[in-house]
């Protein structure tokens, strides 16, 4: 995995999809196409300066793999900094900080296989699942896919005329059942919210939970959590099931206590970047090792700092940390050492992290 970086790009389209979601189309130049090859489900962070301060936001990436573009959707959140510039400001011809993609929200594609797929997916929430989509249908031609998808009215259904283009090319293969949690019930579109409810009568029908191949969940965290567990209680297995999180409640801090010699003097931090190394010191219940490595001069991968997005995601190689939040690492990764670093304290005198790690 090549270290993620940011590139200047131009946007080649801004395209309305509904009243309160625009999508941006990246032009990538030839010298930048391998950067930005994706995996379906992956995500870009964009970085721009909006009222003299630096913001940086997560887009997951709309397209099927095998486009031939990069396209994410934003769809506008009261009050929200970014995804109103967006939705506003932004035009075809202008140039954001663009990141190399990331994320794991994705599994390994076997055009030889026959796999059922089922996805949840409530208002932008759409966005990787469509990138999702795609890309099996394309690729897995033995596959089928059942999508569950809410919104709150017809007109905020993000993608509609995309998803039904899709449907009609890949009759017998890809299922929608669309739920709108604000209107009632019309042709082709049920009333209702995706909950433990119309899990457990949908298991009763078209999902056997027990042999699903991959379950792909992407909406509010009380949603995705309600269905994985719910889907769980019904006989999936865990590791079939794959949580995106577009946010959550304001990050914790870690409590954990540290086990150092001296807690007084602070841990020294060794971080790993590019080959070269900085150290510092960083007391047991300050800044996180992310901010403490910023203050320091680093210039590490970072976008939501609230454990969702994955982009600050480093290896440790000496010590421990404590993480108060994470809502991205697999636990395979957790096992082998990983850490959030916008989530990480340390608990040692001494940790060593490195960002170069694949
Ligand atoms: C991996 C990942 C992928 C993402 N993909 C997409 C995507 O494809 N499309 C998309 O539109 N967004 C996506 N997001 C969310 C996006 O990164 C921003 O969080 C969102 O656009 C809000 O940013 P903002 O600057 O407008 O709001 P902010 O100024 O950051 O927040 C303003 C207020 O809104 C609240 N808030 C923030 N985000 C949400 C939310 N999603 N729903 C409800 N309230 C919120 C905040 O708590 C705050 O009170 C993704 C996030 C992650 C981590
Ligand atoms: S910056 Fe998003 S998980 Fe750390």
């Amino acid at each position: 995995m090549s270290t993620p970086s940011f590139h200047a790009l131009t946007i080649g389209e801004c395209r309305r999809e509904t009243a309160d979601t625009v999508s941006l189309r990246f032009d990538v130049p030839p010298e930048l196409a391998d950067r930005y090859r994706f995996a379906h489900g992956q995500h870009l962070t964009l970085k721009t300066r909006i009222g003299g301060e630096e913001v940086r936001r997560s887009y997951s990436i709309c397209s099927g793999v095998d486009e031939r573009e990069l396209r994410v959707a934003i769809k506008r959140v009261e009050g929200g900094v970014f995804s109103n510039h967006a939705n506003d400001a932004l035009a075809a011809g202008m140039t954001l900080e663009v990141m190399t993609p990331m994320g794991r929200f994705t599994t390994p594609l076997d055009p030889a296989a026959a796999k059922t797929y089922v996805a949840f997916a409530a208002g932008s929430g759409i966005t990787p699942i469509l990138s999702i989509l795609k890309t099996v249908l394309a690729r897995e031609p033995r596959s089928q896919f059942l999508l569950i998808y809410g919104n709150r009215t017809v007109s905020s259904i993000i993608f509609r005329e995309a998803l039904e283009d899709l449907k009609n090319r890949h009759i017998g293969r890809l299922a929608i059942h669309h739920l709108l949690s604000r209107e009632p019930e019309e042709a082709g579109l049920l009333s209702g919210r995706i909950g433990a409810d119309l899990v457990r009568e949908l298991c009763a029908g078209p999902i056997d939970a027990a042999s699903v191949d991959a379950v792909f969940l992407c909406g509010p965290q009380a949603m995705v959590e309600e269905v994985r567990d719910t889907l769980t209680a019904a006989g999936t297995p865990a590791e079939r099931i794959h949580l995106e999180l577009f946010g959550t409640s304001a990050p914790r801090r870690a409590s954990a206590t540290p086990v150092s010699s001296d807690p007084a003097d602070g841990a020294t931090i060794a971080i790993l970047q590019d080959g070269k190394r900085r150290e510092f010191t960083l007391a047991y219940d300050g800044d996180s090792i992310l901010d403490a490595a910023h203050r320091h001069g680093a210039d590490l991968p970072y976008s939501c700092k609230s454990g969702v997005c994955c982009t600050c995601r480093a290896k440790v190689r000496e010590g421990k940390v404590a993480m108060a939040e994470n809502y991205s690492l697999e636990p395979w990764e957790v096992e082998a050492g990983y850490v959030l670093t916008c989530q990480s304290r340390p608990l040692t005198d001494r940790v060593v992290i490195d960002f170069d790690a694949a």
